[in-house]
């Protein structure tokens, strides 16, 4: 018997951390993103453009094409893939740029989960799906409306996907979770905006000149130990920084 992740953006940052704590607890580890890594030689790959529901819909069918009801006991799916989007205020936001951010950081993780739920009915194994949010759900950062809205449309994903899943019979499990601060490329970006666009930058600067990032490999270890110990309960949104 096996235990599945399938995991969106595994090949870097955060989800690259996570990648390898589920492998090295004995996961199979499947890794959706646009690029491979030579290094992830122990996990899946699976090259996937996030912003195109179509690509999403053929990966996952031959994803689920790989995996066998009969021989998984758990099967977890984390939608950790995300874009900071344009940082500026909306109305300087091209509509192209719009659309694709919210397809990478809202559609896509509703497409899969609606997949992973529909693919996996009937299964007895454990069902578990991990939305990676933000801090900036709940936090609104001028420049940020795209990524802000985004990550409250995840919570609310969370929270309605939980009461639907809550009547069936061995339904799947959701959460939300906010990883903090972390040292990733993501945060680069955020810090490295020009202050005209994003009056919140000296925050960022500051997280990293005070030391204040987490590792990628710190923060997968906090929520590999969440769910390890069962802390993950179905619709909840938590930060691991309160944790
Ligand atoms: N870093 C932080 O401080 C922080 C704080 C709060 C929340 N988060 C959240 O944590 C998650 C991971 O962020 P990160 O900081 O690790 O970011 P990152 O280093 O920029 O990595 C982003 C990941 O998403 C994948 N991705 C982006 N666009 C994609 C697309 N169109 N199709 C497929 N995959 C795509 C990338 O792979 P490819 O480029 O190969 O496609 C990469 O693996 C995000 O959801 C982010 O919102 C981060």
């Amino acid at each position: 018997m096996e235990k599945v992740v399938i995991i969106t953006g595994g090949n870097k940052g955060i989800g690259y951390g996570l990648a390898k704590e589920f492998h090295k607890n004995g996961y199979r580890v499947i890794s959706i993103s646009r690029n491979k890594i030579e290094k992830l030689y122990s996990v899946e790959q699976y090259q996937c453009d996030l912003s195109i529901s179509d690509s999403i819909e053929k990966t996952m069918l031959d994803i689920f094409s790989q995996l066998d009801e009969n021989t998984t006991k758990k099967l977890v799916l984390i939608n950790n893939a995300g874009d900071l989007g344009i940082v500026n205020t909306l109305e300087n936001i091209p509509t192209i740029n719009i659309d694709y951010t919210i397809k990478v950081n809202l559609t896509a993780p509703l497409i899969l989960n609606s997949l992973f739920i529909k693919l996996t009915k009937g299964w007895e194994c454990k069902k578990k799906i991990i939305n990676i949010s933000s801090g900036a759900a709940i936090n609104p950062y001028e420049s940020w409306s795209l990524y802000c809205s985004s990550k409250a449309g995840i919570d609310m994903m969370t929270k309605v996907v939980a009461k639907e899943q809550k009547k069936i019979k061995n339904g799947v499990k959701i959460v939300s979770i906010y990883p903090g601060v972390v040292d990733t490329d993501m945060q680069a970006k955020a810090r490295n905006t020009p202050k005209e666009r994003f009056n919140s930058v000296q925050r960022f600067i500051d997280f990293y000149e005070n030391g204040e990032l987490s590792t990628p490999k710190q923060v997968a270890e906090k929520i590999y130990e969440l769910e390890d110990k069962g802390k993950l309960k179905n619709g909840i949104i938590l930060d691991v920084r309160n944790e």
